[in-house]
């Protein structure tokens, strides 16, 4: 009786309502990041050679309260406190880019996805010092909002990822797995081959800051092993809305539990894969 195209609607609402109370979120969560950037704050280990400041324990209370509070129906999954990732969940970095944080380098963000069955299908980060807000929903495209100097976001503009065609003109952003050494092997040859064929690496320290600069072009690729969900839901979605390609480092297809992901455009996706594992 209904037509497809009234359930797409219906559908496109749902996804943007839920987009409107990430965004709410994320803003509220980059407030205390920014507010306490200068301050002192408490450091504590976490495990092997992580840490977590109070800073993050603040913003992920903020974060499951609030979704808590509006939308009690959704599973809620954060770092700090873990919780449940089944069915449809909020998945939540609180502070992606913590060493940055404490070493005051100012890339540093708030990542929220809505996943359904570990794919994201609401993605929303937010750099405060950066004054940059990126979001995408299933289907719908991914863009940027900026801050001007008053701090009000102006400028909606849609993003899309680089065309870049050519291996030597590839400029490519990773991450290390410094605390899981046990990937570290596989690694260091994949670099290894990727430094001998491509014309720059970067490592910023934040994945989410690395995958949403994928999305905008900067980057034409990043990949990274032992990435935890919450590290890579929101960037995974909003870099796919762009156009990127998204996989696991192998090419197998990737999810929110995925070990590794590697992302990049169309153009360049297989020919980075063929360079990963070549000998
Ligand atoms: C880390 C950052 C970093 C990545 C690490 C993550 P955190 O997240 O995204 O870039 O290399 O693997 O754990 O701990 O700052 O939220
Ligand atoms: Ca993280
Ligand atoms: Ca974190």
């Amino acid at each position: 009786f209904f037509s497809n195209l009234f359930y797409k609607r219906i559908m496109m609402e749902q996804l943007d309502l839920y987009l409107s109370i990430a965004i709410k979120a994320a803003k509220m969560s980059g407030d205390i990041l920014k507010r306490n950037f200068k301050k002192q704050f408490i450091i504590e280990d976490k495990g092997n050679r992580d840490i977590v400041t109070s800073i993050d324990k603040a913003s992920e209370e903020l974060l499951y309260r609030y979704f808590q509070k509006v939308t009690p129906e959704i599973n809620f999954y954060g770092e700090e406190t873990l919780g449940n990732i089944e069915g449809i969940s909020w998945v939540v970095d609180p502070l992606d880019g913590t060493k940055n944080y404490v070493h005051r380098i100012p890339y540093f963000g708030v990542s929220i996805a809505l996943c359904e069955d570990l794919l994201p299908i609401v993605g929303v980060v937010y750099f405060p010092l950066l004054g940059e807000l990126y979001m995408a929903t299933k289907g719908n495209g991914a863009f940027l909002v900026k801050n001007n100097e008053k701090s009000i976001f102006v400028k909606k503009q849609r993003i899309l990822c680089s065309s870049t065609e050519r291996i030597d003109h590839c400029f490519l952003a990773t991450g290390f797995p410094h605390s899981k050494s046990q990937l570290l092997g596989d690694y260091m040859s994949e670099l290894e081959n990727v430094l001998k064929n491509v014309s720059a690496v970067r490592r910023f320290g934040s994945a989410a800051y690395d995958l949403c600069q994928v999305a905008k072009g900067t980057f034409d690729g990043f990949w990274e092993h032992g990435l935890e969900s919450w590290d890579m839901a929101a960037g995974a979605l909003i870099a796919e809305e762009a156009g990127c390609t998204v996989s696991k480092s192998d090419g197998a297809p990737w999810n929110i539990k995925s070990p590794t992901i590697f992302v990049s455009n169309q153009q360049l996706h297989t020919k980075l894969l063929d360079i990963f594992s070549s000998k």
